[in-house]
C-alpha cells in the first residue's frame, strides 16, 4: 500500500543557547497516523514537537540546523508564514488552557481571529468542530457559559475543538492526558483514535501503555548522561518501532 510521508524530520539538531538539546533526529511520520514520543523527562520530546509548529522560535538563543519538511515544504524556509503553518498544525498542551471566554467564543476564536464573519457559518463550524471532538453532547446546552465551567477533561477535549475548528491537517499533543483523571484520559485517548482518520498526529507522552494504546507508532528518545569535558551532555538515542498491525514507518537511529 502506498503511504504518503506528511512531516520529513531530516538530521535535526537544535541547541538552547550552547546546550545541544536534539542530536541528528531524522524520522518520517505518515499521512493520518498516529505516533507518539516517549521517553524520561528531560530528553527532547516537547522540544522536538514544538519544532513541527516552529514555537521554538518564540525561544530566543536557540539555534536549528537540518530539516523539517511537513507536505514537501521545509517549515523553516525563508518564504514561510508562519501563522498559516500554525493554522496547519495546531496544538494542545499538557494542561488545558481554555481562553476566558464562552465555551462556543473558545472553539469560534481561530475563525474569528482568521476574519471569519459569516455569523451562520461559524455556528455550524463550532457545532461540526465540537461533534468531531466527542463534546457537543455534553455542552450544546450551555455553548455561552465560561469555559472554566468545564471540567478538566472536557476543557481538554474543548482545547482539542479549538485547535481543530481552524481545519489543521497536523495536531501535536504534549502530555495531553497528563493532568487529567482516568476517565478523562480515557475520552481523550478515544477521541485521538478516531482524529486518527483524518489528522496525522503528533503526541508526547511518557507512558508506555498510553503510547501503546494511541498509536501506530513509537518514537522512543532515550537519554544517556555522559561525562565530556566536565560537561553533562545527554545523549539521545532514537529508535522506531511499528506495531505489526500498521503500515511500515521508518526512521533512522542516530545517536552522537
Ligand atoms: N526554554 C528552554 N531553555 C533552555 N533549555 C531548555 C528549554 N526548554 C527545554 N530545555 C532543556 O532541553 C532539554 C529537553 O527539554 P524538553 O524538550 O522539555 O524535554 P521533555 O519534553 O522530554 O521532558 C532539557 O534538558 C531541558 O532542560
Ligand atoms: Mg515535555
Amino acid at each position: 500500500m502506498d503511504t504518503t510521508v506528511k512531516i520529513d524530520a531530516r538530521d535535526v539538531n537544535f541547541w538552547y543557547g550552547d546546550f545541544h538539546a536534539l542530536k541528528g533526529i531524522s524520522m518520517e511520520i505518515e499521512e493520518k497516523s498516529v505516533v507518539a514520543f516517549i521517553g524520561p523527562s528531560g530528553c527532547g520530546k516537547s522540544t522536538f514537537l514544538r519544532l513541527f509548529n516552529r514555537m521554538n522560535d518564540l525561544i530566543p538563543a536557540t539555534r536549528l540546523t537540518g530539516e523539517i519538511r511537513i507536505d514537501g515544504e521545509n517549515i523553516y524556509d525563508k518564504g514561510v508564514q508562519v501563522d498559516e503553518l500554525r493554522k496547519n498544525v495546531g496544538m494542545v498542551f499538557q494542561r488545558p488552557n481554555p481562553f476566558p471566554k464562552s465555551i462556543f467564543e473558545n472553539v469560534a476564536y481561530g475563525l474569528r481571529v482568521n476574519g471569519v464573519k459569516d455569523n451562520a457559518f461559524i455556528r455550524q463550524r463550532v457545532e461540526e468542530t465540537l461533534k468531531g471532538a466527542a463534546l457537543w453532547d455534553e455542552v450544546k446546552d450551555k455553548l455561552k457559559e465560561s469555559a472554566f465551567a468545564l471540567s478538566g477533561g472536557q476543557q481538554q477535549r474543548l482545547c482539542i475543538a479549538r485547535a481543530m475548528a481552524v481545519s489543521p491537517s497536523v495536531l501535536l499533543m504534549d502530555e495531553p492526558a497528563s493532568a487529567l483523571d482516568p476517565i478523562s484520559t480515557a475520552k481523550v485517548e478515544e477521541l485521538i483514535h478516531e482524529l486518527k482518520e483524518r489528522y496525522t498526529i503528533v503526541i508526547v507522552t511518557h507512558n508506555m501503555q498510553q503510547a501503546a494504546r494511541v498509536s501506530s507508532a513509537l518514537l522512543i528518545i532515550s537519554s544517556f548522561i555522559t561525562l565530556e569535558r566536565n560537561f553533562m551532555v545527554p545523549i539521545l538515542r532514537v529508535t522506531m518501532f511499528t506495531s505489526p498491525n500498521s503500515t511500515p514507518s521508518r526512521s533512522t537511529i542516530s545517536s552522537c
